[in-house]
């Protein structure tokens, strides 16, 4: 699997913002989930400390920490500028400003990295790429992709996103997926071809509102079981 970490943004997210991007509750983190494009989040790391049973796969892990460390701070300036030149285009209510949201994705990769070489001999850090996971049928309870899916769409095409979402919905009971917007800030040109073809299969699909939004407008989630 080839891949150039300098076309990656690896910026990640804590667990406190996956519970509430993805409206996890208790009974939730009993379950078996599958983090999909975790990349340098540090939910995986905070939700094992807590006993919760996850798995993150990602291709950066193919990657050294300190690799991942270096992309992040080679990009790190530069996308902070991009959020304060654009002021309009955020919600400063979960993270306060554009300096607290530098922060707050420092303590993220910081917690990530301290946990990555534990974490990948315990098989909790997985390389690996959509289309195609690894896995059996119906491994996870619950599967999250967080800010890769929709977000990328001008980069992945539609079929992509289908092939990606049948392919977690094989390996797990449940997908989540958020946000729904582009990095244009326009919901997913996807999205509701998505919906209309994944419900025409059978599946139970429905768009959530949730109590997160930094992207203004991005404070739902599409949930299909
Ligand atoms: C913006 S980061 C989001 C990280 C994390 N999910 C979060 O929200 O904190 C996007 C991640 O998607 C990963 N990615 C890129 N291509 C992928 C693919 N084909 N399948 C799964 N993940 C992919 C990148 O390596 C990167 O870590």
């Amino acid at each position: 699997m080839a891949m150039k970490l300098e076309k990656v943004v690896p910026f990640g997210r804590s667990l406190d913002e996956y519970m509430k991007m993805f409206n996890l509750t208790k009974s939730d983190v009993n379950k078996h989930i599958l983090g999909v494009g975790d990349g340098p989040a540090s939910f995986n790391a905070e939700a094992t400390k807590i006993g919760v049973n996850v798995t993150s796969i990602d291709p950066i892990y193919q990657f050294s920490g300190n690799e991942i460390r270096k992309r992040f701070n080679e990009v790190v300036d530069n996308i902070i500028d991009q959020v304060k030149a654009s002021p309009d285009d955020w919600i400063w209510s979960y993270h306060k400003s554009p300096e607290d949201l530098k922060s707050n994705r420092i303590a993220a990769i910081n917690e990530f990295i301290s946990d990555y070489e534990r974490g990948k001999l315990e098989q909790r850090y997985l390389t690996g790429e959509l289309p195609q996971l690894n896995f059996k049928d119906k491994e996870f309870d619950l599967a999250l992709c967080s800010h890769f899916l929709f977000l990328y769409s001008d980069h992945h095409d539609y079929q992509f996103h289908f092939d990606s979402i049948q392919e977690m919905l094989r390996v797990s009971q449940q997908v989540r997926i958020f946000p729904l917007l582009t990095l244009m800030l326009q919901r997913s040109p996807y999205l509701d071809r998505i919906t209309q073809e994944f419900r025409k299969l059978g599946y139970t699909v429905s768009i959530v509102k949730v109590g997160y939004e930094l992207q203004k407008g991005g404070n739902e989630m599409l949930l299909i079981s």
